[in-house]
């Protein structure tokens, strides 16, 4: 008989933010299918997550914070924290803008830079905090992009801040992994979400990418939600700093 505990998240409590469609969704049935519950982060409403969530017998919570906000999305997670400890954080919420670099806007680099990056940080730094104060371990899973290794074309702020997500991933690997802190990334390929509908809507663009995956498809939020488990569970407790792609082949091409 195979053991699967290495994989199980029960009695587990996973923050993840963006959590109401898309990756984010998809990471938060991946949770409750390995037994965690899940806390989900942001500003829509999360009916559907807590249907999917209950439906495999797990507990899901809504926090509402807008995380272009960095002072109220820590704010928040230091309640949450203060409420009961959250054994694992998924940065997971993030925006794209497309413009040439050449007509590209302050908002657009500002805006982006803020969901992406600058609050993804501080939401590491005050969970991070919390578990070296409680002396509690940790586990921190940032979402990355393909992006994060390169260039990209028309989406400058993307491309900088999912550069920023890999080089802080390894940074507070590098200072925490000794507090029993675990701090990786995921970096999807082309993920069938909003976030991709314009690209999978130009036909030229979408046929394009189809023929470069290896895999022969897009990737679903299901893919996605399966290797956070992995990067949350004990299965991958001695993984400190990893980028791991989960993108079809795509960076292997
Ligand atoms: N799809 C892909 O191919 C792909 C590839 C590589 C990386 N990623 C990354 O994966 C992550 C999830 O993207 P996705 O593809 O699932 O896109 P999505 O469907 O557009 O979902 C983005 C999520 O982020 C949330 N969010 C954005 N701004 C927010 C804010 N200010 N406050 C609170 N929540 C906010 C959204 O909430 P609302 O619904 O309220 O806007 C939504 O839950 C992002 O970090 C993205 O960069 C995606």
């Amino acid at each position: 008989m195979s053991d699967l505990s290495a994989f199980s998240l029960d009695g587990k409590r996973i923050a993840v933010t963006g959590a109401n469609t898309g990756i984010g969704q998809g990471i938060a049935a991946a949770i409750a299918r390995a037994g965690g519950t899940v806390i989900g982060i942001g500003r829509s409403a999360m009916d559907e997550t807590a249907r999917l969530v209950e439906a495999e017998g797990a507990s899901f919570l809504s926090a509402k914070a807008d995380i272009a906000d960095s002072g109220a999305a820590v704010s928040l997670l230091n309640e949450l924290m203060a409420f009961a400890p959250l054994d694992g954080l998924v940065n997971n919420a993030g925006i794209i803008r497309r413009a040439d670099a050449i007509d590209f806007t302050e908002d657009d680099w500002d805006d982006v830079m803020d969901v992406n990056l600058r609050s993804m940080f501080f939401l590491c730094q005050a969970y991070g905090r919390k578990c070296i104060e409680m002396k509690r371990p940790g586990r921190i899973v940032n979402i990355a992009s393909l992006l994060s290794f390169q260039g990209g074309i028309r989406v400058a702020s993307y491309t900088a801040s999912k550069h920023g997500v890999l080089g802080i991933t390894r940074l507070l690997a590098n200072e925490w992994a000794a507090s029993g802190i675990n701090v990786n990334a995921i970096a999807p390929g082309y993920i069938e979400t909003n976030n991709t509908e314009a690209l999978r809507n130009d036909p030229g663009r979408s046929k394009a990418i189809l023929e470069r995956i290896p895999a022969g498809r897009w990737g679903v939020s299901d893919d996605i939600g399966d290797a956070a488990v992995f990067l949350l569970a004990r299965a991958s407790n001695y993984m400190h700093g990893v980028i791991l792609p989960v993108d079809g082949g795509w960076l292997a091409r």
